[in-house]
């Protein structure tokens, strides 16, 4: 079989690397790709990124499924496009792709359906807005409305800050039409998990838990990116508390969106803020949805997957993931990722990646900002790499994975030393 993965990150390589493992398939294209995809002898780039030309490679190619990796080409609607002419893929159409291009519809789902989710207001006019902080006080986060490329939530520590991220948003319109309306929220305290399922529409199935790191440097300081880091299982989430977000986030999200009318399918991504301390009751609330694998989530969750993803995502693909089921390595996966100089304000691309070492399955380079210039790998983006090991403990998973970091060298690169860190605090109990 053929298969397509869209995309051109860390996330879509691991993705292809891990359906390309699978024994009925023959051949992965991926459009369009990366320096990694291009240099791994089973995948195959294809210069392709508008959903009709897409619609009509995998006509031609007689693709058997595709697999759609990042937001934007979800909220373009290549779902639709491509069932309507008949093609399998895996992913949410355009209307259910809201629950991330627009933060405003979530927040208006999640009432609606009784999800809990951060108290909030929306606001166009400017001048309700700047009240409305004035009155909660700080801290308050603000997020444009729609997708910004991970650069559309500002959490304000100061109402100043806050007030600032409004008349970005909404006075000079940085944000384009992203920024035209703004979710004012709550700031919620916690630690983060992220919790990604499959979905068929009627049917979900769990994948492994997952903890990223948003901030830039150590100890989860300086400025937020698109993630640094990530490792799974996440120990935060117990069995409890996996029985709980199933209960009183998944199935309600799941549920309600048929309600609406808008089955879900693909994959959904809900990033949790777990209240701190150990109380099984605490709460656990909705911070956003995502229509898709998160990255670099998806990494160390496909180093663990033991069973064949193609047997997986075609049970969803037919309405069947009741009778699927993922058998997951016990391991822990770390992974790091190494970033361009200047991420994540205007990275410098163009410096040569020297030292990667062969693929090997306890540990892998996946590529996301490289490109392959015939004579070298070179970067070409934000995050460049995301080194991800297999370990039997998280510290042996993150040994493992920075003996790699420490290998691979390019001007410029700027990785954090502590991924895990909050793993590694925590006392060793039952995994979910
Ligand atoms: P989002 O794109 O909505 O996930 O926001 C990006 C990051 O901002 C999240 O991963 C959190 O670290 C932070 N964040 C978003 N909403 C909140 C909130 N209500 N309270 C505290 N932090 C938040
Ligand atoms: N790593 C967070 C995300 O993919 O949105």
């Amino acid at each position: 079989m053929k298969l397509l993965v869209i995309g051109s990150g860390g996330r879509e390589h691991a993705l292809a690397w891990r359906l390309s493992r699978s024994k009925r398939v023959h051949k992965v294209f991926v459009a369009p790709g990366n320096g990694g995809t291009a240099r791994d002898p089973n995948l195959h780039n294809v210069e392709l990124t508008d959903p009709q030309a897409l619609a009509q490679f995998a006509q031609s190619e007689g693709i058997a499924l595709t697999v759609v990796g990042p937001e934007a080409p979800l909220a373009a609607g290549v779902v639709d496009v491509f069932r309507q002419q008949g093609l399998k893929i895996f992913g949410p159409t355009r209307a259910a792709a809201q629950l991330e291009s627009s933060k405003d519809y979530a927040k208006a789902f999640m009432m609606r359906h009784g999800i809990p989710t951060a108290a909030y207001e929306t606001f166009t006019d400017p001048a309700a807005a700047h009240a409305y902080i004035d009155k909660q006080g700080a801290p308050i986060v603000v997020k444009a409305d729609g997708l910004a490329a991970g650069k559309g939530v500002v959490v304000a520590a100061t109402e100043q800050e806050a007030h600032e991220a409004v008349d970005a948003m909404l006075g000079d319109g940085s944000l384009g039409a992203a920024g035209a309306r703004v979710v004012i929220e709550e700031c919620l305290q916690g630690e983060e998990a992220s919790f990604i399922v499959l979905a068929d529409g009627r049917n979900v199935l769990a994948l492994a838990t997952s903890q990223d790191h948003k901030r830039l440097r150590d100890g989860d300081t300086g400025p937020n990116t698109g993630g640094m880091g990530a490792y799974s299982p996440a120990p935060v989430v117990t069995p409890e508390l996996h029985h709980r977000i199933m209960r009183e986030i998944i199935l309600p999200t799941m549920q309600g969106m048929a309600r609406d009318g808008i089955p879900y399918t693909g994959f959904l991504y809900a990033g949790l803020m777990i209240a701190p301390g150990e109380d099984p009751g605490r709460p656990i609330k909705v911070l956003e949805y995502n229509c898709r694998m998160g990255d670099p989530e998806t990494q160390p969750i496909m180093m663990r997957i033991k069973s064949d993803l193609l047997d997986v995502l075609e049970n969803a693909v037919e309405g069947k993931l009741d009778q699927a089921e993922i058998t997951w390595d016990r391991r822990t996966a770390l992974g790091v990722v190494l970033a361009a100089a200047n991420y994540p304000q205007s990275p410098r691309t163009g410096d040569v990646i020297e030292g990667l070492p062969p693929d090997n399955d306890e540990c892998m380079v996946f590529h996301a900002g490289t490109r392959d210039t015939g004579k070298a790998i070179e970067t070409a983006g934000g995050r460049v790499l995301c080194v991800t090991a297999l370990g039997d403990s998280v510290r042996m998973a993150r040994e493992r994975a920075y003996e790699t970091v420490e290998r691979v060298r390019f001007d410029g690169r700027q990785y954090r030393g502590d991924i895990g860190w909050r793993a590694l605090k925590r006392p060793q109990g039952p995994r979910a």
